[in-house]
């Protein structure tokens, strides 16, 4: 094949047979991507390109093996998974529906539309005639979210969303991600009407709905704190924010994107705790790892205001959401998750691993300031390798112990998660399919990584202040 540094265009089919080289492909991504995303990740050790063994399981150049524990949420079945793949070869070899389905009736999407509506009204007891809009990712199920709401509720003004939220990097998406670092820049084009109150507060809730209620479009959470790290609401809180919107009539949107489908061990972690949404937001999961597929579930009656007349029926769109392809996969990916009770076995492997994550802290305080979990959603938050008195230190502290702790745990063969607002928390969000067997030796693992490194200074010891300093010189400051 053509030297990668030569202009001349790749060809697919070197790609397909494996004539691209792994060195090569890391050149390209550095030179044509997200070059220092992939530069760190390579001096971290954590960015592969990996070869994918079984779909819980990846290899890296080096020839180290690890269990992939992270995905994002994303994994339901693994990386790959063979029966996802066996079947969307046999979509491609039989349907004879458009795959192009934006002004067209198709099946698939039809099905899938059903599908998830049904669940829902099962679930809940509720929702029978609300209806479902397709997108392309989590930020997309949102911003739509955001936009029937406010379509429904026209002379409101105000969106309530929560301290450490996370919705997605998209603008509207971001207004009610309240995350400076994230928002950086782009503050003055974000929506100012949010008023962000603390999670888990209903007292809060209640306060701002009486104060300006009338003026409140929604009120958008997620049920557990997904990128913030796993953090638990008390008991309560999400019954309570339901009943005090229901009464003024503000729109409750949940965003299940990170715990719905069975993720935090139940099909949607909002209704389970008693709390029945308006808009519900899906994504993540319901492309089965395979393809993008966001989804937003909306009462009929708050839906009709943005598409359900003549005058607005162009307000949303978007030229590739609900394509067959995407569709076929996310229905099979429902049925995958329905015919093997995902979401309870989620729940069983959740108590299993937590009741481990525990024992470790207990053990290991001094590493582990604290673990959470909720079905295969797991934290472990690290103790700062250091101490230091100023704040722009200690965000560089947090960035610092959490990639320290990925180090340390993925060379005991175990890939974690990042989390967008928790730098020391680390989760393990493993495919809830993963054999039992598996799932027992990612732990131990885990144990053992704890084991090496009995406090936060021990990853500073083992990994040490020159290593870290090299780490980020290599991704930052040289070219
Ligand atoms: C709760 C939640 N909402 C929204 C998003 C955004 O999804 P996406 O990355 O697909 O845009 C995420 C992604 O992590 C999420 O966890």
């Amino acid at each position: 094949m053509t030297p990668v540094s030569s202009p001349d265009f790749i060809r697919a089919d070197d790609v397909l047979h494996g004539r691209l080289s792994d060195a090569q492909s890391v050149y390209l991504e550095k030179k044509y991507g997200h070059g220092k995303l992939i530069r760190l990740l390579e001096v971290v050790g954590t960015g592969g390109p990996f070869k994918v063994l079984s779909p819980w399981e990846l290899q890296d150049r080096a020839g180290q093996r690890v269990i992939n524990a992270s995905g994002y949420a994303a994994l339901p079945f693994g990386d790959n998974p063979p029966e996802l793949n066996a079947f969307l070869r046999e979509v491609l070899a039989h349907t004879d529906q458009v795959m192009f389905a934006q002004q067209s009736i198709t099946s698939w999407r039809a099905a899938l539309e059903a599908n998830l509506v049904r669940l829902l009204s099962r679930e809940s007891g509720d929702h029978q005639s609300s209806r479902v809009f397709f997108s392309n990712s989590g930020a997309e199920a949102i911003e739509a979210a955001i936009k029937f709401a406010q379509a429904a509720r026209p002379k409101a003004k105000y969106l309530i969303n929560f301290t450490r939220a996370y919705h997605g990097k998209t603008l509207g998406s971001l207004s009610i991600t309240p995350n400076p670092n994230l928002q950086g820049p782009f503050k003055n084009l974000l929506n100012p009407a949010v008023i962000t109150l603390p999670y888990g507060d209903a007292e809060a809730v209640e306060r701002a709905v009486k104060r300006v209620g009338d003026q409140v479009v929604a009120v958008v959470l997620e049920p557990i704190l997904g990128e913030a790290g796993v953090r638990i609401p008390p008991p309560g809180f999400l019954r309570r924010v339901g009943e005090v919107c229901r009464a003024a009539g503000i729109i409750v949107i949940a965003d299940e994107i990170q715990t719905g489908l069975g993720r935090a061990g139940h099909w949607f972690e909002s209704v389970a705790q008693g709390l029945i949404p308006d808009i519900l937001t899906l994504a993540k999961p319901l492309g089965g790892g395979m393809l993008p597929v966001g989804a937003t579930i909306v009462r009929e009656e708050i839906y009709k205001p943005l598409l359900g007349s003549i005058e607005t029926v162009k307000r949303h769109s978007n030229t590739f959401g609900g394509n067959s392809l995407a569709m076929a996969v996310g229905l099979k990916s429902l049925e995958l998750l329905m015919d093997h009770d995902y979401p309870s076995r989620s729940r069983q492997l959740g108590e299993r691993g937590l009741t481990r994550l525990k024992a470790l802290q207990r053990q290991y305080p001094a590493l582990l300031e604290d673990v959470r979990g909720a079905g295969t959603l797991f934290a472990m938050n690290f103790r700062p390798v250091a101490k230091l008195p100023f704040k722009v230190q200690a965000n560089l502290i947090s960035e610092a112990t959490g990639m320290l702790a990925l180090v340390a745990f993925y060379r005991q063969g175990v890939l974690l998660n990042f989390s967008l607002n928790a730098a020391r928390t680390m989760r393990l969000t493993p495919a809830m399919n993963m054999p039992d067997d598996l799932f027992d030796e990612m732990f131990s693992r885990v144990e053992t990584a704890a084991s090496m490194h009995a406090s936060s200074f021990k990853l500073v010891q083992n990994y040490g202040t020159p290593e870290l300093l090299a780490l980020a010189k290599a991704a930052f400051l040289e070219e």
